[in-house]
């Protein structure tokens, strides 16, 4: 085990966590009390089938939406109940965010897409450029910095992504499906990438459908329709899966 390098300090906490969105007259319960623990340094995967509520707990970790009811506590600050620009201000000094679709703009040169998250953290311009040079080069790209997104192929917007979620120094990088637009030779680069940000310390959730791309990371969690499943061991989650009854979980 990894025990030494993890920090016994939770930096996500979600407590009896809730998110209901009603349409018309019904309701449905996204997530459904979630009660989840993440430490500083870890690398966690998130994993269901669609509509389990991957992606409503990833908003909230992500600080881009609240929960109905129930509590998340990120780095030891309560911002279950922030408003709008109390969260951009926290998703800007605390997460890095990875996506499916890399979401780099098309006007903007590399080094500038990366730069992007900096500036609106009210950095100065050299600090920006260094720190967004920086991050470029560990993730191997530097050399591309002039060119402009549509130049690069899927793999390298990927990098550049991963560069820009890195570029603030952030103590949560969120990934969602980031292999998913990827073929699996490049997928693989990705996650050793992920991996090396969790051995350099850094605490990774990654959200996957995709049961090889969550064995990448050293705990699972698994939803089922807004619930947690099952919370353990990489190795302990394959043994529970080969016993899942497919037809009840899918
Ligand atoms: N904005 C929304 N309005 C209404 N229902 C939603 C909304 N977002 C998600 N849901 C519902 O919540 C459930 C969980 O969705 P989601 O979190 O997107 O799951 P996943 O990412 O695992 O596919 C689904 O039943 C989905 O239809
Ligand atoms: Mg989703």
């Amino acid at each position: 085990m990894e025990q030494g390098k993890i920090e016994e300090k939770p930096l996500i906490e979600l407590i009896d966590l809730c998110k209901i969105y009603v349409t018309g007259d019904e309701e449905v319960r996204a997530n459904d009390g979630i009660n989840l623990k993440i430490m500083n340094g870890e690398f966690v995967a998130i994993i269901g089938k669609s509509g389990s509520g991957k992606s409503t707990t990833m908003n909230i970790i992500g600080a881009l939406d609240v929960p109905t009811s129930g509590k998340y506590i990120l780095g030891g600050i309560d911002v279950s109940q922030m408003k709008d620009d109390e969260l951009a201000s926290i998703r800007n000094k605390m997460i890095g965010f990875i996506f499916q679709q890399y979401h780099l703009l098309p006007k903007l040169n590399i080094l500038e897409n990366v730069e992007l998250p900096l500036l609106y953290a009210g950095k100065g311009k050299a600090a920006r450029k260094e720190a967004a040079m920086a991050a470029l080069d560990q993730v191997g790209i530097k050399h591309k910095w002039h060119n402009f997104p549509n130049q690069l192929s899927g793999g390298q917007q990927q990098r550049v992504s991963i560069a820009r979620a890195l570029a603030g120094n952030p103590s949560l990088i969120l990934a969602d499906e980031p292999t998913g637009a990827l073929d699996s030779k490049t997928s693989k680069e990705v996650l050793a990438f992920l991996k090396k940000l969790h051995d350099g310390g850094t605490t990774v959730v990654l959200i996957t459908h995709d049961h090889s791309v969550a064995l990448q990371a050293n705990r699972i969690v698994r939803l089922y329709d807004g619930k947690i499943i099952f919370d353990g061991p990489t190795d302990e989650y394959i043994e529970f899966e080969s016993k899942l009854d497919n037809n009840l979980y899918g």
